[in-house]
């Protein structure tokens, strides 16, 4: 079993395989995942829909771009994307989206979580928490995102009002669109609570970790790409990656 999705190119394409239900540009419903190189490692990923991008090649270049861009080839077809998973950070003119993945062991390693909240965590397929997920989801990043089939729902509540939400993916391991906590609740460690909580589900259902995938909105942080990408560092994942889209010709 993998420890974690970026420990090795067979992780990652089983990782890639398990979360395109998010439907991001680099996490799409999978036709096929094929390993096509080895030094830098090389995933071919065939998407089953997509208008203009109905394939990519994903460079893992996890110990640095210097000399892995190298052999990153532009161009490479009509339809096809060049991703780079990365942890360092790209000169802005080399790409067109990007997003950050956070891994998190479900050990520990987070910050002193609120006490004061009640976490309630439902089974996948519930409706009745949809509602005050809602609520929270229109108060923290404005919209509302309905969970995935299989996620399990979390809500923080405090004085029985809901706060905060987070939905667990257990196919994925995934934290599917993130943390939330109510604007009027925000800094009070209400979102590392939820965040404590996934990662005890997760452990419950047998996993090593946990991920968190962050698209930014442009091809720079904006403030709340900021203020989650600082939330999630503060916890101290395991790791911290980028993924990039790259422009065909910079
Ligand atoms: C991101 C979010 C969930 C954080 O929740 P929170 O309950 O306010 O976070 P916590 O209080 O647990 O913060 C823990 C740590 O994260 C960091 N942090 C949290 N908010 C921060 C901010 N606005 N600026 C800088 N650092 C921040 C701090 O280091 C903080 O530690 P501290 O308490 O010692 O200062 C919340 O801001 C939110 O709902 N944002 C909008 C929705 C969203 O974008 N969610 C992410 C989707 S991917």
């Amino acid at each position: 079993m993998c420890v974690y999705p970026f420990e090795s190119v067979d992780c990652f394409s089983g990782w890639l395989g398990s979360i395109g239900y998010l439907g991001v540009f680099w996490a799409r419903s999978v036709a096929s995942v094929e390993v096509v190189g080895g030094d830098p490692p090389v995933v071919f990923v065939r998407w089953r829909r997509g208008r203009r991008w109905r394939a990519a090649y994903i460079y893992l270049c996890l110990d640095g771009v210097e000399n892995c861009l190298e052999g990153v080839g532009r161009g490479p077809g009509e339809g096809v994307a060049v991703l780079v998973v990365t942890r360092d950070v790209l000169p802005s003119g080399l790409y067109d989206r990007w997003s950050k993945v956070f891994i998190y062991s479900v050990d520990g390693g987070f910050l002193q979580p609120n006490g004061e909240v009640v976490v309630e965590v439902y089974p996948p397929g519930e409706a009745e928490p949809l509602r005050m997920v809602e609520a929270v989801q229109r108060s923290s990043w404005g919209f509302y995102v309905s969970p995935p089939r299989e996620s399990y729902v979390l809500i923080a509540k405090m004085g029985g009002d809901p706060v905060g939400s987070a939905y667990y993916n257990p196919v994925s391991s995934n934290v599917d669109y993130g943390i939330h906590v109510a604007r009027p609740f925000w800094r009070r460690r209400i979102g590392t609570r939820l965040l404590v909580e996934a990662a005890r589900l997760a452990r419950r259902l047998g996993k090593n970790y946990l991920s968190v995938v962050r698209v930014l909105r442009g091809v720079r942080p904006t403030r709340s790409d900021v203020r989650a990408i600082s939330f999630y560092r503060a916890n101290n994942p395991l790791d911290e990656a980028n993924v990039y889209r790259l422009v065909a010709s910079p």
